[in-house]
């Protein structure tokens, strides 16, 4: 079984949300193979994801998608180095799917299982670009976790704060649907935002004062509530780039007040909200001013998929991290506590 770092080739299946991924990395970032088969279409009509929807399609798409991620490569089963596959955190039936998937092929081809932290993909994926310096300060901003972190090396972290309420990405999909916009949201109010004005309506930036890492961006939907209920007639693009303004100012403000007090020389900024191009921006600039590194992976690879779940299984592979076949999935895993649970 080939596993010096440059031949090791891990499949790995990602189903903790609403979207079934496969994919295939040949050592530390060849991505072979990168197949994502979205569930939008079937949750839009509710307004977010439905568990026991997105658990029925995840057990209907799995096989497909694996096949296809092998397929697509060109590898066989048995010519894999290990499984990889996402314990948590997400829905728990959702991510019994893949564990069960991963675990019946890893049995039937003799092949290692790693567990791998939802989180720790998302901030693996910008492993696949390229070198990340450490200590960094990692921005996980996704729809279900907005978290900060200091990683004084690949696989440690040390939580630095997290949202009180909800997660910036949440917050895009509320205002987005209390808007009329539809669902997800976030990447329609990237998009309006862009022929907006940001500095039309001054909404709260949440937490600013406090001397905290955490956020908080329940308040800031709600004043954007309001303010729709009383001037619904008003330009919609406005109301989206002035509360994405909000939304960036305070997770750029954080980040920035993290990547200070830590001393880190990088930050990563990772999941579904760091596709959004004014975050990029601002990130982007203020990095520069501070004198930090930025990265910020391509747009496919903060949204779900399983390459990120790859990158993060080959380090957890070589580390010598292997899952027994009674692996049971954890809907809640603090990425700080990961080790404990694997
Ligand atoms: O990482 P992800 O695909 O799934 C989770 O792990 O949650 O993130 C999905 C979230 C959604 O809330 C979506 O609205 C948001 O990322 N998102 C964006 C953009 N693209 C996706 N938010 C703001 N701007 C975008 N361009
Ligand atoms: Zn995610």
């Amino acid at each position: 079984m080939p596993n010096r770092d440059s031949e090791t080739l891990i499949l790995a299946v990602e189903t903790s949300c609403d979207e079934t991924a496969a994919a295939v990395l040949r050592g530390e970032r060849e991505v072979l193979s990168d197949v994502v088969a979205s569930q939008v279409g079937l949750h839009a009509e509710y307004g977010g994801v439905v568990p026991e929807i997105a658990c029925r399609a995840h057990v209907e798409t799995v096989l497909p998608v694996v096949d296809r991620a092998l397929c697509d490569a060109g590898v066989a089963s048995a010519d894999l180095t290990a499984i990889a596959v996402t314990q948590g955190p997400g829905l728990v039936g959702a991510l019994l799917v893949g564990l069960t998937f991963a675990k019946s092929l890893a049995w039937a081809h003799g092949l290692p299982l790693v567990p791998v932290n939802h989180l720790e993909a998302h901030l693996s994926a910008a492993f696949l670009e390229g070198e990340v310096p450490t200590p960094f300060v990692g921005l996980v901003v996704s729809g279900g976790h907005t978290a900060l972190y200091h990683s004084a090396a690949r696989g440690e972290y040390r939580l630095l704060g997290q949202t009180l309420d909800d997660a910036a990405g949440e917050a895009f999909d509320k205002v987005a649907k209390l808007l009329g916009l539809g669902y997800p949201g976030g990447v329609v109010i990237d998009r309006l935002a862009r022929e907006g004005d940001p500095g039309r309506f001054r909404f709260p930036r949440p937490m600013l004062a406090s001397p905290n890492l955490d956020f908080s961006f329940s308040g800031l939907k709600t004043a954007v509530r309001d303010h729709w209920e009383r001037y619904g007639s008003e330009d919609v693009r406005d109301v989206c780039a002035s509360f994405q303004e909000a939304a960036v100012d305070t997770l750029v403000e954080k980040t920035a007040r993290a990547a200070r007090e830590t001393g880190a020389g990088c930050v990563v900024a990772c999941g579904g909200v760091a596709c959004n191009t004014r975050l990029r921006e601002k990130l982007s600039a203020r990095a520069a001013s501070l004198g930090v590194e930025l990265r910020i992976p391509r747009p496919r690879y903060c949204t779900d998929n399983a390459a990120m779940v790859a990158a993060a299984g080959r380090h957890r592979f070589l580390l010598g991290i292997r899952a027994s076949l009674d692996l049971n999935a954890v809907p809640t895993w603090p990425l700080e506590q990961m080790t404990e649970a694997a």
